[in-house]
């Protein structure tokens, strides 16, 4: 099912009209508590108590977090991009917690905004509250991350990178290298959160395509939960237990860059005696690639924000939308991202 062209304007008046009424109640209560309106109790506040007219739409957001330089990008894009389009947004962050984002979710419900953005920081167990959003009359958009949900009816779109495909650029170019038909070659894998779809989709794009040469063999794949402590303590392990790495294959930037660092420590050259690939390419992963300590880079868009707001004013129009927008990606040896740097947005 898809939201429809003609249920979806009327329901979101009538859902401003509800907000409009909270709002007067709100007023009214608080005067007559003597209150004027300093203290409104924190997130209870009705999401179009500041909105002049009723007139612009209100996004609810719920991120995941603030775990890595790419979510930090993500959340700039998408506050600074809803601020040009006249969105308002209602942004909360789960701190890397599912139960947090449902709460968040579950709020938005309650406040009635006219569209659900969410990043799932897990993969599964979505259903029950998409269920109420839709229940509710809300369309909820999925941005950057995916749901494992098998009733797609339960979102209108999911836009983001794909993530299988980030995986196999990754295995690819280690195919390319001649290192890799000249013997074996021991690979260790940071892998994001448990759980998640990028960790899930990076592992199994990365395990098909280094399936076609024998050689290339992963030693031990443990998370580092896409932080850059993460990373250098997962290394620091994996330094210890396995004295003959050759290359790490990190699923993000920072906890490559977190690795590179416990590298270090262990006297090792990152970029020489262990080849880096990581996923991302933000600055300072850019800037470690430029420095020839990480060896490769698939690059992962975190500015969705602008397609995100355009997406949702069609969608909270009743305006059809695709399923499904790819975010367009490239990848960076050490020379493009030297030309790169240069003008890196992030
Ligand atoms: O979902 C995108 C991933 O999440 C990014 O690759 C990673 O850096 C972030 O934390």
């Amino acid at each position: 099912m898809r939201w429809t062209t003609e249920s979806t304007p009327r329901s979101t008046f009538r859902r401003r009209g509800v907000r409009l009424a909270a709002a007067a109640v709100l007023a009214l209560t608080l005067a007559a508590c003597g209150n004027g309106g300093a203290d409104a109790g924190g997130g209870s506040a009705p999401a179009d108590a500041g909105d002049s007219g009723g007139e612009s739409i209100v996004m609810g957001f719920s991120q995941v977090g603030a775990e890595s330089g790419w979510r930090t990008a993500n959340t700039k894009s998408v506050q600074e991009s809803a601020e040009e389009a006249g969105i308002e947004l209602q942004f909360s962050d789960a701190q890397q917690k599912q139960e947090n984002q449902i709460k968040a979710i579950r709020n938005f419900i309650q406040q009635q905004v006219d569209v659900i953005a969410f990043s799932p920081v897990v993969e599964s167990g979505w259903d029950p509250v998409l269920q109420e959003a839709k229940r509710a009359g809300i369309p909820v958009i999925l941005t950057d991350r995916a749901v494992d949900s098998a009733d797609t009816s339960l979102y209108a779109t999911f836009l983001g990178s794909d993530f299988i495909e980030e995986g196999k650029k990754a295995g690819q170019w280690l195919l390319e290298q001649p290192e890799s038909s000249a013997g074996p070659v021991n690979i260790v894998e940071l892998q994001g959160t448990t759980g998640s779809a990028p960790a899930i989709d990076r592992q199994e794009g990365f395990a098909e395509v280094i399936a076609a040469n024998p050689n290339l063999k992963v030693v031990a794949s443990q998370t580092g939960d896409f932080t850059r402590s993460g990373g250098k303590q997962v290394m620091e392990a994996f330094l210890k237990s396995n004295p003959d790495i050759d290359v790490l294959y990190a699923h993000n930037d920072d906890m490559g860059l977190g690795a590179i660092e416990a590298i270090e420590a262990a006297g090792k050259v990152p970029g020489q005696d262990i080849k880096i690939i990581t996923v991302d390419a933000v600055k300072d992963g850019m800037q470690a690639l430029a420095d020839g300590k990480i060896n490769y880079i698939v690059e992962c868009n975190p500015l969705l924000g602008p397609q995100l707001m355009d997406l949702a004013k069609k969608v909270v129009a009743g305006e059809q939308i695709p399923p499904r927008v790819v975010t367009e990606e490239t990848t960076f040896d050490q020379a493009a991202a030297k030309e790169a740097l240069p003008t890196r947005q992030y």
